[in-house]
C-alpha cells in the first residue's frame, strides 16, 4: 500500500494509473477508522482496480474547537487496517498541504435548503467546509467512484447536489449504516463514550426502530414528540433535534402524504458527545 503526504505526488501518482484505464473508487475519511469505514473500502475494493483513502481531519468543517481538538487521531493504527482490507493507497495531507495560504472557509457556497436544516442549523458552516475539502479531494485523485455513508445522510445529500451542480464527473455510492451488534452507529466519537455512556448510546437506534413501527400509524408531530420523550427519560441523553424529513430535500414531513421517502434523523448529546443515526422508515 502506497502512502502519501504531498498533493502533487498522490496526483502524478494516480494519473498515470488513471491513464492505463484502471477505474479507481476513492473512501475520503477523517481517519480514528472502525468497520464503517473498512466496509466502504472493501465495497470499493469490490468495484474498482485500485481504492484510494484519504485520511485528513479537516479544519474547515469544525464549528467547534474543541471538537476538533478531541477528535480522535490514529493514523499508524489506520494504516495497518487500511493495508488489511486491501487499500491501495491512503493519502495523508497535512492541514498545510490542503491550505497553504488564504483561509478557504471564505468560499460560500449554496445549497439550497439542504444546509439550513439539522446539521446546517446547529453546526454553521459545518457543509461548507466539508464540501471545500470533498471537492479538493475530487480534484487531487479524480475517482471513477466515491463511496459515502449514509449514516452521515445530509452530508451525502449536499455531496450529490454539489456533483450535480458543478457536474463533477463522479459516481457517488451511498452504503449502508454499519452498527454495532447492540445497534449503535459506528463512529469515530464513539471512543469518547465512558462505559455507562456506551451503555446507554444503544437506545438512540432502538427508538428509531420503535419510530419506524409506529411511523403512519401515528401522527407525524405526535411521534416526533414522543421520540424526543422517550430518550430523554434516559438521564445523560440530550436531543439537539429530531425530525422527520423527505430523503432527498431533507424538509421536515408535516404529515405521511409521501411516506415512502420519509428518514427520521436524531443528533443527541450524551455527555458531551454528540452522535447522530437516521433510518429510513418506509423502506
Ligand atoms: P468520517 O466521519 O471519517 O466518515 C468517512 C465516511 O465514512 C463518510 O462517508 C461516513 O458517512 C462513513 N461512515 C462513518 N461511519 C459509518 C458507519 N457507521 N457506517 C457506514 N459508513 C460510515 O464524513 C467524514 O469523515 C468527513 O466529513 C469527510 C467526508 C471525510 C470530509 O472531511
Amino acid at each position: 500500500m502506497k502512502q502519501f503526504s504531498s498533493i502533487p505526488e498522490t496526483a502524478e501518482y494516480l494519473r498515470n494509473e488513471r491513464n492505463q484505464g484502471l477505474t479507481i473508487g476513492f473512501v475520503p475519511t477523517m481517519g480514528a477508522l472502525h468497520e464503517g469505514h473498512l466496509d466502504l473500502i472493501r465495497r470499493s475494493k469490490r468495484e474498482n482496480d485500485l481504492t484510494v483513502c484519504s485520511i485528513f481531519v479537516n479544519p474547515i468543517q469544525f464549528n467547534n474547537k474543541e471538537d476538533l481538538a478531541k477528535y480522535p487521531r490514529s493514523l499508524a493504527r489506520d494504516s495497518i487496517l487500511l493495508e488489511e482490507s486491501g487499500c491501495d493507497l491512503v493519502f495523508a495531507p497535512e492541514a498545510e498541504e490542503m491550505y497553504p495560504d488564504q483561509e478557504p472557509a471564505s468560499l460560500n457556497l449554496s445549497f439550497g435548503m439542504l444546509d439550513k436544516v439539522m446539521e446546517g442549523k446547529f453546526r454553521p458552516g459545518h457543509f461548507n467546509g466539508v464540501a471545500i475539502v470533498v471537492k479538493k479531494l475530487f480534484d487531487i485523485v479524480q475517482p471513477t467512484c466515491a463511496y459515502f455513508g449514509k449514516k452521515d445522510y445530509q452530508q451525502l445529500a449536499i455531496i450529490r447536489y454539489m456533483v450535480n451542480t458543478l457536474g463533477l464527473p463522479v459516481k457517488l455510492i451511498p452504503c449502508e449504516t454499519i452498527r454495532d451488534a447492540d445497534g449503535l452507529a459506528m463512529s469515530s466519537r464513539n471512543a469518547r463514550l465512558t462505559v455507562k455512556e456506551r451503555s446507554l448510546a444503544p437506545e438512540i437506534y432502538a427508538v428509531l426502530l420503535q419510530v419506524k413501527k409506529a411511523a403512519g400509524n401515528m401522527n407525524v408531530n405526535e411521534l416526533k414528540e414522543w421520540a424526543i420523550n422517550k430518550l430523554q427519560e434516559h438521564t445523560g441523553f440530550r436531543v439537539e433535534y429530531f425530525e422527520i424529513g423527505d430523503k432527498d430535500s431533507l424538509m421536515p414531513l408535516a404529515d405521511w402524504d409521501n411516506k415512502n421517502k420519509a428518514v427520521a434523523f436524531i443528533a443527541v448529546f450524551l455527555g458531551d458527545v454528540r452522535l447522530i443515526d437516521n433510518v429510513e422508515l418506509f423502506l
